[in-house]
């Protein structure tokens, strides 16, 4: 398969370029603006860029870690958050379109609201509180609007060894902070990159493809923020309290989800998979953070 992949130097990105097999499949690695070895250029809200590489390159599979995803700077850049998580997605699902290519584009939970306390199925009704959540609700949208074939795969509390996460915040904190506070009141489902990388390749390499729809996949398991850094910090061995909290207490200009945890029945029963609970997941990325 000839696999473009753009947002690579992202979290997910970046796991994908991890475990990519060269034996297996043909990759172009793509971002806006690529640091590393082996990234090219390519900024996804330009879409004659997105046509010619789709075009030119005989793509047959797109999967799409590009996003805005600064979730408190959205709620003043709504604007470029729109063009990012909603224009471009439409504009690379138009050329799958065209091609015939299989678009696999990464969604959040924080398309819902969060105001119950039952896991969120893929057919609940969305409605995003933060700009964020608006932009890729209607990067969705656009998706499957465009009529292509896609796999969309909604995730959440993204960690891994790459990037700016909640994970790597809190070894930072606990390792340089007496104490941390911690919001005890937003609960979810954390998902390290390395198992929704394994889950995007294992859809491509055994010819699932046709599986058209809208997925969630977390790990297994339900937390707060609070129960996750008290994990990280004893996983850590740092000598840190970490203390709960309300999000009230720390206003940040943005509402999130109370509640986001998603229901997995319709992706293990599809796919045929298991996930790893997040306290396994968390436990391996750690040990491999170097
Ligand atoms: N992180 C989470 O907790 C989380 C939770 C749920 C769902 N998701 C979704 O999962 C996907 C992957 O997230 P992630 O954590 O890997 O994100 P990430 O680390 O922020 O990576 C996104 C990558 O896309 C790049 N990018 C931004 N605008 C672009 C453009 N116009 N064209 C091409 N590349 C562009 C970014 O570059 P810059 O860094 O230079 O902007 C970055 O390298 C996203 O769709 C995100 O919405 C993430």
């Amino acid at each position: 398969m000839k696999i473009l992949i753009t947002g690579a130097c992202g979290q997910l990105g970046r796991t994908l370029m991890d475990i990519k097999d060269e034996d297996k499949h043909e990759y172009i690695f793509t971002d806006a603006f690529p640091m590393m070895e082996g990234v090219l250029a390519l900024d996804i809200s330009d879409a004659e860029a997105v046509d010619k590489v789709v075009s030119d390159n005989d793509v047959q599979v797109i999967v799409n870690c590009a996003a805005y995803t600064d979730v408190a700077k959205a709620e003043t850049e709504e604007e470029v958050a729109f063009k990012v998580n909603a224009e471009a997605p439409g504009t690379l699902a138009k050329a799958a379109a065209r091609t015939g290519a299989v678009l696999i584009h990464i969604s959040t939970d924080y398309v819902f609201d969060g105001k119950t306390n039952i896991a969120y199925a893929e057919d609940a009704e969305p409605a995003p509180l933060s700009a964020y959540g608006r932009s890729k609700l209607a990067g969705e949208c656009a998706v499957i609007a465009s009529g292509c074939h896609y796999i969309i795969i909604r995730s959440a509390w993204l960690f891994s060894r790459y990037g700016k996460n909640f994970v790597k915040t809190i070894l930072e904190k606990t390792s340089s902070q007496p104490s941390v506070k911690v919001v005890e009141d937003q609960i979810g489902t954390p998902t390290f990159a390395g198992d929704l990388a394994e889950f995007i390749m294992y859809i491509i390499d055994n010819d699932m493809l046709d599986k058209e729809g809208v997925y969630n996949y977390t790990n297994e398991g339900v937390c707060s923020w609070y129960d996750l850094a008290w994990e990280v910090c004893d996983l850590s061995g740092h000598l840190c309290d970490v203390l709960p909290c309300k999000t009230s207490d720390f206003p940040t200009g943005v509402t999130r989800p109370a509640f986001s945890v998603l229901d997995k029945t319709k992706v293990k029963q599809t796919f045929c998979i298991e996930i790893p609970h997040w306290k396994d997941s968390l436990r391996f990325c750690m040990a491999n953070m170097a």
